[in-house]
């Protein structure tokens, strides 16, 4: 079997924590345990949390708390995971099969994309509109019905979407069940994002609108807690059931003192007072990061519903990776290129952080770019003949 190098995280792993300003991130400034847990007592309570294999799909309060989150769920239909990332991984390790069709919804983040090629799948992409006109990227209902037969074994959908930023409405989920439906092929829908909306509006979920949706999510980005690594996977009882024993072969099971927070945050008050950090951070960031586009100028976007990122297209003239490989080595700052989606000329910009550390970083962009624009040569000059 032979892996992809998945480029957007080979980036992120080998850069984030070596740059002076990391904008590659998709989430909000993490929270320490502290600031989870709220009091000393409890503080007190995960330091004496013995350091054993807790129950290995997670334990039973902290699958009841997930399920409470999807209606008709109960702790049968979900797997505990280490983060969103293992929830996917074991997915798409169980599901996809040699000369199995998988329709992707493009772009996005792209795990499912390299797995599902390494397990002998083929990738079909299903594009999402940049509808300028409408403000929002939109799905393209019609093209789905043309790229679905009786070969696709999976739709894989990102909501809301990894890098757009795009939220797809309960109409548009249900267009997708039917059709999977119409031919019995599987849903995976990650809904790592659910929960960061600017507005405040929560994201229509899959769950419940066929009998084979599988949904991922975790911990890391609408809560603010990558660190923990906790992901789950909410589908039909007997898939969960066959997920659990090939998490067996991955991980085994969720740190304790990750399953020990995890439960804490996913407290009614508590998830609730999370979500409100985040969005609220969304909120006075998001302007700030247009205020910033619009007065650099040069750059089209549609505002982003969710999550702490903006992707943004460019008309400088310069390759995406070119671009920001100059951007970390000449000024310290990662941001993520359009070309890890398949998309040049496009850029994912973070703004979880600060706004004086998102503004420091992108000052450093608009330094580089004002080189480009100032008509520098893109091809290094001939030497003179003779
Ligand atoms: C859509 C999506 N799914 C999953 C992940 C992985 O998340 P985790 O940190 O929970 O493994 C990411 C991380 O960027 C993501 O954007």
């Amino acid at each position: 079997m032979k892996l992809e190098q998945f480029a957007m995280e080979r980036l992120q792993s080998t850069y984030e924590n070596q740059v002076e300003f990391n904008l590659s991130e998709s989430g909000v400034r993490p929270l320490t345990p502290r600031e989870v847990i709220e009091d000393s007592a409890g503080c007190e309570g995960l330091l004496d949390q013995p350091l054993v294999y807790t129950q290995s799909n997670g334990t039973v309060d902290l699958r009841r708390a997930i399920a409470s989150m999807y209606p008709g769920a109960g702790i049968d239909h979900i797997e505990v995971t280490n983060g969103g990332s293992e929830a996917n991984f074991i997915t798409t390790f169980n599901l996809i099969e040699p000369g199995d069709e998988v329709v992707m919804l493009v772009p996005n983040y792209m795990q499912t994309w390299g797995l599902s090629r390494a397990f002998g799948g083929t990738i079909r992409e299903w594009r999402l509109v940049e509808d300028h006109a409408a403000g929002r990227w939109r799905v393209d209902l019609g093209a789905l019905d043309a790229l679905v037969t009786p070969r696709t074994k999976m739709i894989v959908i990102c909501n809301p979407n990894n890098p757009t930023g795009a939220r797809l409405t309960a109409a548009e989920l249900d267009a997708i069940a039917r059709a999977a439906d119409r031919h019995g092929a599987w849903i995976l829908s990650d809904e790592v994002y659910r929960g960061a909306e600017i507005d405040g509006a929560e994201t229509a979920s899959m769950w419940g609108r066929s009998k084979r949706v599988i949904v991922t999510s975790g911990l890391s980005k609408a809560y603010g807690l990558p660190g923990l690594r906790i992901g789950w996977i909410v589908g039909p009882a007997t898939l969960i059931a066959s997920l659990w024993s090939y998490h067996d072969y991955v991980t085994i099971a969720p740190g304790a003192l990750s399953d020990r927070l995890a439960r804490v945050a996913l407290q009614p008050a508590r998830r609730a007072r999370l979500l409100e950090r985040t969005r609220g951070i969304l909120r006075s960031n998001l302007p700030l990061i247009e205020e910033w586009l619009t007065a650099a100028g040069g750059f089209h976007w549609i505002r982003p519903e969710a999550g702490a990122i903006v992707y943004v297209r460019y008309h400088h003239p310069i390759n995406s990776t070119e671009l920001v490989t100059r951007l970390r080595v000449e000024k310290s700052v990662l941001i993520v290129p359009g070309d890890h989606f398949g998309m040049d000329g496009y850029l994912r910009l973070g703004f979880g952080e600060p706004p004086g550390y998102n503004r420091a970083g992108l000052d450093r962009l608009r330094e580089l770019l004002s080189t480009l624009s100032a008509g520098r040569p893109a091809e290094p000059a001939l030497r003179p003949q003779g």
